[in-house]
């Protein structure tokens, strides 16, 4: 397998996400990379890199204590580059990150029936519960959490 990198997010690569992040979503996700993600956030932000290409990226927070959590708000792969262990190399480097900072938990969210998000997170030793109106009304997700 070619080399893979894992760096940080430049203004380049969130520009270059905005532009594939419906593709490779399979549907209207734009409005989830909101602008504080690079701005605000950018620091704790990840893309994973091959042959100068970025095939994937972790958008993501660390709250800090009492709640100590390393959020990761949105990840996507690019679908050519599926299943070949690149999200998780994105969630190592971001965990360990986190735990380096203290963060105490890894946490993040899915819609409720996506089963490949649910076998990613389980695959890594996270929890998942899914929690009726949970973004609101009728909005259920899963949650996964990890202790670090
Ligand atoms: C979910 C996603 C981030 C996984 O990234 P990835 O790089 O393909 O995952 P990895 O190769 O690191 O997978 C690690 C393990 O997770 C599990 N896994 C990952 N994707 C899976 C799927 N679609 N179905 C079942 N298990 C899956 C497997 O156990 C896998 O190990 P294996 O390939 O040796 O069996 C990626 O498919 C994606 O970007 N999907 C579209 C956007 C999305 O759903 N984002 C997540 C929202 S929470």
């Amino acid at each position: 397998m070619r080399e893979m990198h894992i760096r940080g997010l430049t203004k380049a690569d969130y520009d270059y996400i905005i532009s594939v992040l419906d593709q490779w979503w399979g549907g209207p996700a734009g409005r989830r990379a909101d602008p504080m993600f690079f701005y605000e956030f950018g620091e704790h932000a990840l893309v994973a890199e091959q042959d100068g290409q970025v095939i994937g990226f972790l958008l993501g927070v660390m709250v800090p204590a009492p709640s100590a959590t390393g959020y990761v708000h949105l990840v996507g792969i690019h679908p050519d580059h599926r299943r070949r262990g690149v999200g998780k190399r994105l969630y190592e480097q971001f965990t360990e990150r986190c735990r380096a900072a203290g963060m105490k938990q890894i946490k993040s969210l899915a819609s409720s029936g996506h089963e490949g998000p649910i076998r990613f997170h389980e695959s890594m030793g996270f929890t998942s519960t899914e929690v009726p109106d949970y973004a609101g009304p009728g909005r259920s997700r899963v949650v996964f959490v990890k202790e670090l």
